[in-house]
């Protein structure tokens, strides 16, 4: 397992390079599907691994061989026994992901055999997709794995969610949780930029101290010892601006007691309610009444017109040396994915974690 921080996002391009190579003859595709509905914690009984023939692409079509899987925290979220949300998983479908895949061979024009693609093509070692559904991986910019998470999805969301939603200023104090995470390490890193007082809150002690010496956090509070809300009160005398919400559930809440005026909580993600059997939501609501402050949403896809700009942004950074991209690369095969799935859920992870499949080593 290989943890690090601060990818060469601006050195020489990845060494992955281009190449023809084909599928090797003997090959088949692995396909991980769903073989149960989960309560409570996933783990490797709700999974299982099927394999079926390479398939063919058609015109427009690009057979890609995936190198990447990212771990997502929503994909408990879609397993669960409901139909309240717009995708859902159950037993016998493939499992969603958002891939990075290199072309093996392609029908369409805008494509060629070697190019690293971002693929919404699920957990499975090969995929056919039309061209339209893809995004070319600027391997010059940022190495592919990384456009599944610092320049990709997760980095991205810190990007808008700081710099166009919250917009803290200098005097301001932030308090991001789910802060040693994809969006999180991130988002704390951006606040920072902004010239803002960041505190995280994660789950355990080494977090902590990676967050302080490695990415530049101020303080660092472990959710899981002592109290969460004394803790708060002491890391930020003049009261919290902005709450960047990735886990809510009892984290949200203490957080909600210690509001400034005005304040402003972005609710980002709900990690900790994904897998709860009934969701909860925040029991110290209000807080945000007396103190004049509002709630608001966000989705990432509101913003897709200005990708570009964000990862122009963040490369600089990279250069001058002000930004981390962290990534928590664990390496198996398709079949190792629900166990890695379920470490992420346990807090295995320091920044976006990938599993990098046998063709990518
Ligand atoms: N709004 C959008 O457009 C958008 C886009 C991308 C992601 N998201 C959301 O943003 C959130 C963060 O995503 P991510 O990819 O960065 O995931 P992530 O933070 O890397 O998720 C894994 C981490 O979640 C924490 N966690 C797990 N269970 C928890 C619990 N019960 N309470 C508190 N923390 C828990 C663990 O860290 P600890 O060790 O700290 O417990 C674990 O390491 C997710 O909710 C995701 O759905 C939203």
């Amino acid at each position: 397992m290989t943890a690090f921080t601060g990818a060469g996002i601006n050195a020489a391009p990845f060494s992955e390079g281009v190449t023809t190579m084909g599928t090797g003859r003997n090959d088949r595709n692995k396909q991980l599907l769903v073989r149960a509905t989960p309560t409570g914690e996933v783990g490797p009984e709700h999974f299982e691994v099927r394999e079926v023939e390479i398939p063919t692409p058609g015109a427009g079509e690009v057979l890609i061989e995936t190198h990447y899987l990212t771990m997502d925290a929503a994909l408990r979220l879609i397993m669960r026994n409901s139909s309240d949300f717009l995708f859902r998983l159950g037993p016998g479908d493939l499992v969603r992901n958002t891939v990075v895949g290199r072309v093996v061979t392609s029908n369409h024009a805008g494509f060629a055999p070697g190019d690293f693609v971002v693929a919404h093509t699920g957990v499975q070692t090969y995929a056919v997709a039309k061209g339209e559904e893809l995004e070319k991986c600027d391997t010059s910019l940022a190495p592919a794995s990384a456009w599944l998470g610092p320049v990709g999805v997760s980095g991205l969301t810190a990007y808008f969610a700081t710099f166009a939603e919250c917009r803290p200023q200098p005097c301001d104090t932030v308090v991001v949780n789910g802060a040693a995470g994809a969006v999180g390490s991130m988002a704390g890193q951006f606040a920072k930029l902004a010239g803002a007082r960041v505190i995280g809150i994660c789950g355990s002690d080494e977090k902590c101290r990676w967050l302080e010496n490695e990415l530049g956090f101020d303080r660092a509070i472990n959710y899981r010892k002592g109290d969460l809300y004394t803790q708060l009160v002491d890391a930020a005398p003049n009261r919290i601006n902005f709450v960047f919400d990735n886990v809510g559930g009892r984290v949200l809440d203490e957080s909600l007691r210690w509001i400034a005026m005005h304040a402003k909580v972005l609710l980002c993600g709900s990690t900790s309610q994904y897998g709860a059997e009934a969701m909860a939501g925040p029991s110290q609501y209000i807080w945000l009444g007396t103190m004049r402050a509002s709630l608001q949403g966000f989705v990432i896809f509101d913003y897709e017109q200005r990708y570009e700009e964000a990862r122009q942004h963040m490369a600089r950074w990279v250069k001058e040396g002000r930004l981390k991209l962290p990534e928590h690369v664990i390496d198996g095969d398709v079949g190792d994915f629900p166990a890695g799935f379920r470490d992420f859920y346990r807090g295995a992870n320091y920044g976006k974690m990938l599993l990098r499949l046998p063709a990518a080593r």
